[in-house]
């Protein structure tokens, strides 16, 4: 058996189905250069027949990416499998990932089929993907629950047909390590043809069990690890990417296994799933949390200091944690910005480097040490994360004790400029009724946080706020070192995935 670990991310499919996590096609783009650059082996792009929005971002990524393999995911139907591989065709190396239930609860409720009538589905739908491209995977939904001699027979069906992958989904995230470690081996060794097809596994995290689940898997003979960058995905979430990873390079005596992931992109691409999709990382979450390298306790601290191996099992460069972090000011010039940013990770254009340096200079003048946790919001704001309608050009607010509060606010909208005020019962409500008012939307604000994005009183403010509008969910992200504009940030970019949303609709009686 193989002991290379296939590496199949998720992110951009099931974590996408995080709530409120929708990216629009430009930033979806950008993660799966990132993601290929990380040196994952398949990036599934999305469900190409959820929406027309998934479907142009699948078709985007396969045709730009050349090293890792495009997957789309689709249903047993012919016409979303026609969808999947219109929108992978164009890729180097293109995957047809299609699914079908086969738990009993599933098969009765769901889909009102029976096993038999199952399986022929199932075999027609990968006999039919296998006619566009040679890499077809083959999903059991509910697997871990579903009966394991009808898993087996299911799988030996779709290998017979064609499948080069199959998958045994976790899907409610309902397994225990030793009984998923179990199932594993037993499919393993009774399913007929499984050598010529490599067993991957999916886990979600309902019980905080999905990197576990997924190492258990791993050991008992799975090589592919379906995963996501900080877990994200449907519910609780998915396996991470980094805690799978990162296990199977610290404890190589545990899993003499390898991947092809280049671990120092670890931690800039977990801060850049965060900026994207505004899902924040808890702080203590393994790997990447702000506190995982961290160490608080005096007598830690002195052992770190010591020798870091007494408390630390990995090194904080190991994951791309730059130890020496390095504070720019306002006479920092354009090549030290743009030297520092390459070693964050971000690797800019010309133009993007420029856009980022005007807004450098306009923070150095309002804060003196602009830290990593300011360039990396200013690299999202400017570069990463692109606008879909909205943008701000200005916002002025007056309140105290004594007044009204006031918001005057300037926004481009579809590249015309428009302004207006209006007024609050505080300065954000001023702000968020004027924009409402300027944008004609009517959304409702569900949750509204701010944090500081480093520490000192001149820190800039982070917002993220989760709005509703007409059934539909979105995060939104803003920084500033002003705490009123970094709200109206927030507002807006919240904004612009609603919009996004509106303009893409799921289909989410039929996703997953
Ligand atoms: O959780 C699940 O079962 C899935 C499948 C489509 C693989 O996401
Ligand atoms: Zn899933």
């Amino acid at each position: 058996m193989s002991d290379k670990v296939i590496i199949f991310d998720t992110t951009l499919r099931d974590g996408e189905q995080s709530p409120g996590a929708s990216m629009n096609t430009a930033e979806k783009l950008r993660l799966a250069s990132q993601l290929e650059d990380l040196g994952v082996d398949v990036i599934e792009a999305g469900f190409p027949a959820a929406s027309d929005g998934d479907f142009e971002a699948v078709s985007k990524i396969a045709q730009k990416l050349t090293r890792c393999e495009v997957a789309g995911l689709c249903r047993t139907a012919k016409k979303d499998i026609d969808k999947a591989w219109g929108a992978v065709q164009h890729a180097a190396k293109p995957r047809i990932h299609t699914f079908i239930a086969t738990s009993d609860i599933h098969m009765k409720y769901k889909l009102n089929m029976s096993r038999e009538k199952v399986v022929k589905t199932a075999i027609e739908a990968v006999q039919y993907a296998k006619s566009f491209t040679g890499s077809v995977e083959f999903s059991a939904e509910d697997g871990s629950r579903t009966d394991r001699d009808f898993l087996c027979e299911i799988f030996g069906a779709a290998i017979s047909a064609g499948a080069t992958t199959v998958n045994l989904p976790d899907t409610v995230g309902y397994a225990i390590p030793e009984e998923f470690s179990a199932l594993v081996k037993y499919v393993m060794t009774h399913t007929p043809g499984i050598d010529r097809a490599v067993l991957s596994v999916h886990c979600h995290n309902d019980l905080g069990l999905a990197t576990s689940n997924t190492l258990a898997a791993i050991s008992a003979g799975a090589r592919q690890a379906e995963v996501t960058i900080n877990g994200i995905g449907e519910r609780a979430g998915n396996t991470s990417l980094e805690e799978v990873v990162m296990s199977l390079k610290t404890r190589p005596n545990f899993f003499p296994m390898t991947t092809n992931i280049d671990t120092t992109r670890i931690y800039p691409l977990s801060r850049l799933v965060s900026m994207i999709t505004g899902i924040i990382v808890q702080p203590n979450k393994a790997i990447v949390g702000a506190n995982a390298f961290a160490h608080e306790a005096g007598i830690h601290q002195d052992g770190v200091l010591k020798n870091p191996m007494t408390y630390e099992i990995m090194r904080p460069e190991t994951i791309g944690l730059a130890s020496n972090k390095l504070i720019l000011g306002k006479h920092s010039g354009r090549h030290a910005l743009h030297s520092h940013l390459k070693e964050m990770g971000y690797d800019l254009a010309d133009d993007e480097l420029m856009a980022v340096f005007i807004k450098f200079k306009e923070l150095a003048d309002k804060k003196k040490h602009v830290l990593d946790e300011d360039l990396e919001s200013l690299v999202t704001e400017e570069v990463l994360r692109t606008p879909d309608i909205f943008k701000l050009e200005y916002i002025q607010v007056t309140s105290g004790n004594t007044v009204m509060p006031t918001a005057s606010v300037r926004l481009i909208i579809n590249e015309r400029p428009v302004k207006d005020s209006g007024h609050g019962n505080g300065p954000i409500d001023a702000a968020y009724n004027t924009i409402a008012k300027l944008t004609g939307t009517e959304s409702e604000l569900l949750r509204f946080s701010v944090t500081a994005l480093s520490g000192g009183t001149d820190s800039q403010g982070e917002v993220t706020v989760r709005l509703r509008e007409n059934g539909l969910i979105a995060l939104g992200r803003g920084a500033d070192p002003d705490i009123i504009t970094a709200s109206a940030k927030a507002y807006i970019n919240g904004l612009n995935r609603l919009e996004y949303l509106k303009r893409n609709p799921v289909n989410t009686h039929e996703v997953v």
